[in-house]
């Protein structure tokens, strides 16, 4: 029987934070148990917003030590970087024929960024979903696991697969989103009315999956929280709240059981264990990490392997797709 199809992708921009670990990269590794899963890592994305060409590669392998060390095994899922696969750009420019302008200037996170940067705007960072659309076309994926931030680009990828399939017949099938009811989204630690990111200019806003122990458990001590003084799931207290869904995340521990066992303890030795349930998560990760980055060739290996597979999937839909539009056969 052919395991339906997973794809989803994280770009390289530079230390992933606990947000991408939990919301993502942690549901990845155990969807490659009962799927055909496809991961990338998004560089092509990465440049809509300025970027060092030496950081960028560096941030590229990065991302793929990170994948292996958290669990994705190359045996079970498909690793690749997005530009060796061709067909992502090529599949966008089709793809952009079919787009609204109108629906892309809807889009919350172009509208975000444009507005931080507005004398950086540029093309690419209008038509990002329209590539993001590609990436999950491909592959005639079935599911998408992404953090809650990326919802309406999804929306987005499943009416430009219709349109293209009510215009030309029948050619992707339509991506469903896969947003876990927890830990979809990680909130900003001193913010938390915002989601973390790494863009945030405080860096206690956020834990990055390589921060030590010592940086790790600062953040948490000083994150934000209120003057309640109970350690409840509630949307009254969003810092609260956000602490409670890590520790979960990263224990395993339902919400039930975090606030029963913190009742009438106070604010301090919750936050210290939250610290600690984040640092031993994530110390067999870091160990591995290191010891990946040590071996360039390994990693060379599996992103080889991976686009080899990767491609001749895609260029399968690719061809189908300019068949579709009219272009003649090469
Ligand atoms: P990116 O690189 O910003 O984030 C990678 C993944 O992490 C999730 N995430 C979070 N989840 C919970 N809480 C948070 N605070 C948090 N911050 C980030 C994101 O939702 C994402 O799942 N455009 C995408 C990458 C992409 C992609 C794709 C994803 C490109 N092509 C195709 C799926 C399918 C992005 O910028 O993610």
């Amino acid at each position: 029987m052919t395991r339906k199809v997973v794809f989803s992708g994280v770009q390289p921009s530079g230390g992933l934070t606990i947000g991408n670990y939990i919301g993502a990269i942690k549901n990845f590794v155990e969807l490659q148990e009962s799927y055909d899963c496809y991961y990338c890592i998004v560089d092509l994305h990465a440049i809509t917003v300025p970027q060092t060409p030496k950081d960028l590669r560096k941030n590229t392998l990065e991302v793929l030590a990170i994948y292996l060390a958290s669990g994705l095994d190359p045996e079970k899922c498909t690793l690749f970087i997005q530009s060796h696969v061709e067909a992502h750009a090529e599949l966008t420019w089709v793809l952009n024929s079919i787009s609204y302008m109108g629906q892309l200037n809807r889009m919350t996170q172009f509208k975000e960024k444009s507005r931080k940067s507005e004398e950086n705007l540029n093309a690419a960072l209008f038509t990002y979903p329209v590539l993001m659309a590609a990436d999950i076309l491909l592959y005639q994926t079935e599911f998408v696991p992404v953090g809650e931030d990326q919802k309406q680009h999804l929306e987005l990828a499943r009416d430009l697969a219709e349109r293209f399939n009510n215009k030309y017949s029948e050619t992707f099938k339509v991506p469903e989103p896969l947003i876990r009811e927890f830990g979809a989204r990680i909130m900003d630690l001193q913010r938390p009315e915002n989601k973390m990111s790494k863009s945030a200019e405080n860096e206690n806003s956020y834990v990055l999956m390589l921060d030590n122990p010592d940086i790790i458990q600062r953040k948490i001590r000083r994150a934000i929280t209120d003057s309640v003084g109970e350690v409840a799931y509630t949307d009254e207290q969003p810092g609260i709240k956000n602490l409670i869904n890590i520790y979960s995340a990263f224990s395993g521990d339902s919400i039930e059981e975090i606030e029963n066992r913190y009742r009438g303890l106070g604010y301090g030795k919750f936050k210290q264990d939250v610290a600690e349930v984040i640092i031993s998560g994530l110390e067999p990760i870091q160990d591995r990490y290191a010891q990946l980055m040590k071996n360039k060739d390994y990693l060379e290996e599996v992103y080889k392997q991976g686009a080899e597979k990767a491609s001749w999937v895609a260029m399968k839909t690719l061809g189908k797709v300019y068949r579709k539009v009219g272009f003649i056969q090469r």
